[in-house]
C-alpha cells in the first residue's frame, strides 16, 4: 500500500474540512492508505506524528491562508521539519499542498508558493492539481477547480460561513479529486 499523509493546520475548522476531503479522495484510491495529522493550536503534531511522516510515500501539506501565507502554527511545524531536513529524510517523497481562505483570491497562491518552497527544501517531488479550470461563460461556482489553481488545491470559505457551510461543495470535490491524484501517483510509483 502507498501511504499518504495529509498534515494540516486549521484554526476554526474550515481547512479541516478540506483536509478531510483530500484524505477521503486519497483513501478511495485503490492501493493507497491515507491518514490526516492535525497540527494543533500550539503548532505541535500528535504523538507519533513525525514517525508517520517518516514512513509516508506522499505528504500533502495544508494550511489556511492567514495574512497571505500559512498560519503561524503551520510555520512552527515547518520550522520543526528542519530536523528531517538535516538528513534529507523526506528526499524523493511525493509532495503536494492545499489552502483555504475567505476571499476568492485572498493571496492563496502565496501560501501554495510557500508550501512548494518547503517541499523543495526537503527535495520532494511536487504534484499539482492536474485539473483544467472552470472558466468559461457557463462556469458555475461549484464546478471543479472554479478557483483555477494548477499549483495545488484551493478552497474558499465565505468569511461568515461555519465549517459546515464552507468550504463550498465544489471546492471540497476539487479537494477530493486532488487527494485521488496524489494517491494514484503514489501507487503508480511506490505502491
Ligand atoms: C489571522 C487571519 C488572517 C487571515 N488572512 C486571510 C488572507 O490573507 N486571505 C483571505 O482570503 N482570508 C484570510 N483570512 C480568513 C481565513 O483564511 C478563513 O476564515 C479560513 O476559512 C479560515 O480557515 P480555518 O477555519 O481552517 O482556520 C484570515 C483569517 C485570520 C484569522
Amino acid at each position: 500500500m502507498a501511504k499518504v499523509v495529509v498534515v494540516f493546520h486549521s484554526g476554526y475548522g474550515h481547512t479541516k474540512k478540506q483536509a478531510e476531503a483530500v484524505a477521503a479522495g486519497a483513501a478511495a484510491t485503490k492501493g493507497a492508505a491515507a491518514e490526516v495529522l492535525a497540527v494543533n493550536a500550539e503548532g505541535e503534531l500528535p504523538e507519533g506524528g513525525w514517525y508517520k511522516l517518516a514512513a509516508a510515500d506522499a505528504i500533502i501539506f495544508g494550511s489556511p491562508t492567514y495574512m497571505g501565507t500559512v498560519s503561524w502554527q503551520f510555520k512552527k511545524f515547518a520550522d520543526a521539519s528542519s530536523k528531517p531536513w538535516f538528513s534529507q529524510a523526506w528526499k524523493d517523497k511525493i509532495a503536494a499542498a492545499f489552502t483555504n481562505s475567505a476571499s476568492m483570491n485572498g493571496d492563496k497562491l502565496s501560501t501554495l508558493h510557500y508550501l512548494f518552497t518547503l517541499a523543495m527544501q526537503h527535495s520532494m517531488i511536487w504534484i499539482g492539481t492536474g485539473v483544467m479550470p472552470a472558466n468559461g461563460k457557463a462556469a458555475q461556482r461549484n464546478d471543479i477547480n472554479y478557483l483555477a489553481s494548477f499549483s495545488g488545491a484551493m478552497a474558499q470559505s465565505p468569511s461568515d460561513a461555519s465549517p459546515e457551510e464552507g468550504p463550498l461543495p465544489g471546492d471540497l470535490e476539487t479537494a477530493k479529486l486532488f487527494g485521488q491524484r496524489v494517491a494514484a501517483y503514489a501507487v503508480k510509483t511506490r505502491g
